[in-house]
C-alpha cells in the first residue's frame, strides 16, 4: 500500500513551494522596512517553555502538542523510569515563545537598549482535528517587538501586517481587524473573578471543560465552540468596564494610531486569543470568502509579562503571526492562481545526438553566466525537444545542428515569436565566459544579450 503524506499535513508543490518564498520574501521586505531582522529558533523546545510560556489551561498546551522524548530517554520511559523536565521536548505549536526565549537567554535586551525586533517564517506543529485552513503542520509568518510598551509599537505592527496582507493580495474588502484590550495584571483579576462568578452562576449552561477551565483560567470559555457556552458568553461582563486607567490610555492610543493611519477596525470586546500570555492589546484579522468556519488569517497582541515568565528580566512585547496557507485561501479565493514554478531562459535543442556533448557545455556555460537553461536528457527527437521546450517556459530554443555547427553558427528561435535568427556560436561563448567567472551569485548576463535578439 502506497504510504501518503501524515493527516493534517500538505506537501507544497513546485508551483506553491515558489510562492510560499514569495510570500515570506515579501513579508520579510515590507517588515524590514520597520527596522525588522530575522531570527530563527529551533523547530522543538523544552515542552516547559510551552507550558509556562503559553499557559497550561489553553487547547494548544493541553491537547494539540507533539511532545517527544529522544532516544536514550525514551528508553527510560518504557522501563517505568522518569525522565528530566528538561528531557522532555516538544515541537513549536507557535513562535513566540521561542524567539521570547531566545531573547532572554542572549540576552537581546539588555538594560536601556532599543528594542529588539525580530520576524521569522517557519513551520508549527499543532494536533488538531484537520480541516480545512487547519492544519496539524502549518506555516506561519511572525515578528516580535520586545523591549518596548508604548501603544505606537502595537500600532505600527497591526498597520505594517495590513499593508502586507494588501500587497500580496489578500482580498481587502473581505478582510476584517478585530481589536480588544486585554488589561494588565493590576485590573485583569477583577475581571477574571467577575467571568468566573457569572459562570457559575449559569455552570448548568456550560459544558464540564469551560468549568473545569475556569479554575485555571475562565476567559478560555469566550473560546468555546459549545452553542450552550457561546450564547451564555454573550452576556459575560465586558473587559471594556474593568480596565485601569492605565490600561484604558494605551487601548485609547493605540486605537487613535489605527485610525490616523486610517486602518479600519472593530473592537471585540469578546477578543482573548487562544494563548494565555496576552496583555493589553489583541486582535486578530479574520477574512470571510473562501475560508471554512477557520477564518482567522492573523492575530496576536501584547505580552509584558511573558519574558519574566520564561526566565529573563522584565521586558515588555509585542508581536504577532499569520498563517499562510489560511492566507493563500483567502488570495486564491479571490481568484489568484500560483503561477508556474518553471524558469527558462534558453533550451538548447540538438539535431542529432552527436551535437550532445556541445549542447552539454552550452548549457552549462548557461547557467554559470547566470542564464537558465535546459536540454533534453531522454534522447527525444528534434520535434519532441521544442515541446519540451515549450513546457518548460523557455523563451529561447538554441538548436545545434551539423551544417550550423559546420558555419561556427546556432539557429536560435524565439518561442514567442517564433521568429527565427542565425547567432555566431564564438560569440555566444566569448559572452558566456565573460559572464561565467562567479556562477555563485556574480554577474548575471541577460539571455537575449547573449544569442542576440531578432530585429
Ligand atoms: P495564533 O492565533 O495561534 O497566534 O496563530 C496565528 C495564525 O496562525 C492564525 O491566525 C492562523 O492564520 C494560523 N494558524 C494557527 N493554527 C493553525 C492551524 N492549525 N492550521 C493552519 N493555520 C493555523 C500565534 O501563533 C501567536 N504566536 C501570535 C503572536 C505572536 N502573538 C504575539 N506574537
Amino acid at each position: 500500500m502506497a504510504i501518503n503524506s501524515p493527516e493534517g499535513t500538505r506537501d507544497l508543490l513546485p508551483d506553491e513551494a515558489k510562492f510560499w518564498a514569495h510570500f515570506r520574501d515579501t513579508a520579510f521586505d515590507i517588515f524590514a522596512r520597520y527596522g525588522y531582522q530575522p531570527i530563527e529558533t529551533p523547530l522543538f523546545e523544552q515542552t516547559d517553555l510551552f507550558v509556562r510560556g503559553i499557559g497550561q489551561a489553553t487547547d494548544v498546551v493541553s491537547k494539540e502538542m507533539f511532545t517527544a522524548i529522544s532516544g536514550e530517554n525514551f528508553k527510560r520511559v518504557i522501563e517505568g523510569d522518569t525522565i528530566k523536565a528538561k528531557s522532555r521536548l516538544s515541537l513549536r505549536p507557535e513562535g513566540t515563545a521561542g524567539v521570547v526565549r531566545a531573547v532572554a537567554q542572549h540576552d537581546l535586551v539588555p538594560q536601556g537598549a532599543a528594542p529588539a525586533k525580530l520576524m521569522y517564517a517557519g513551520p508549527m506543529f499543532r494536533a488538531e482535528r484537520p480541516q480545512k485552513g487547519r492544519q496539524r503542520m502549518f506555516n506561519q509568518v511572525g515578528i516580535e517587538c520586545l523591549g518596548a510598551e508604548d501603544p505606537s509599537v502595537d500600532a505600527e505592527g497591526i498597520i505594517m501586517l495590513m499593508r502586507f496582507y494588501a500587497a500580496i493580495g489578500v482580498p481587502m474588502d473581505a478582510t476584517r481587524l478585530l481589536v480588544n484590550s486585554m488589561g494588565c495584571e493590576k485590573c485583569r483579576p477583577a475581571y477574571r473573578e467577575a467571568v468566573r462568578a457569572y459562570m457559575n452562576e449559569h455552570a448548568d449552561a456550560m459544558c464540564d471543560e469551560c468549568m473545569r477551565r475556569a479554575e485555571i483560567n475562565p476567559l478560555r470559555a469566550f473560546d468555546c465552540k459549545n452553542p450552550g457556552c457561546a450564547e451564555v458568553m454573550d452576556g459575560a461582563p465586558k473587559i471594556s468596564d474593568y480596565l485601569c486607567d492605565d490600561c484604558r490610555e494605551h487601548y485609547e492610543a493605540v486605537k487613535a494610531y489605527l485610525k490616523g493611519a486610517g486602518v479600519v477596525f472593530v473592537e471585540d470586546p469578546k477578543l482573548v486569543r487562544g494563548l494565555d500570555y496576552y496583555t493589553r492589546t489583541v486582535f486578530e484579522v479574520q477574512v470571510d470568502q473562501g475560508m471554512g468556519s477557520q477564518n482567522a488569517i492573523g492575530g496576536g497582541g501584547r505580552y509584558d509579562k511573558l519574558c519574566e515568565e520564561v526566565g529573563g528580566r522584565p521586558t515588555p512585547g509585542f508581536g504577532f503571526a499569520l498563517g499562510y496557507e489560511r492566507c493563500a485561501l483567502a488570495i486564491q479565493a479571490a481568484g489568484y492562481t500560483f503561477p508556474s514554478a518553471q524558469h527558462c531562459d534558453v533550451f538548447v535543442a540538438c539535431v542529432d545526438d552527436s551535437m550532445r556533448a556541445e549542447a552539454f557545455r552550452l548549457v552549462q556555460a548557461c547557467r554559470d553566466a547566470g542564464v537558465s537553461a535546459e536540454m533534453d536528457h531522454q534522447h527525444r527527437s528534434l520535434k519532441s525537444q521544442f515541446k519540451l521546450a515549450d513546457k518548460v517556459g523557455a523563451r529561447l530554443v538554441a538548436v545545434l545542428g551539423p551544417d550550423e555547427l559546420a558555419a561556427g553558427q546556432v539557429k536560435v528561435r524565439n518561442m514567442q515569436t517564433h521568429k527565427e535568427r542565425l547567432a555566431e556560436l564564438d560569440k555566444v561563448k566569448e559572452l558566456l565566459s565573460r559572464f561565467g567567472g562567479e556562477p555563485f551569485g556574480g554577474a548575471h548576463v541577460a539571455v537575449d544579450e547573449v544569442f542576440g535578439t531578432e530585429e
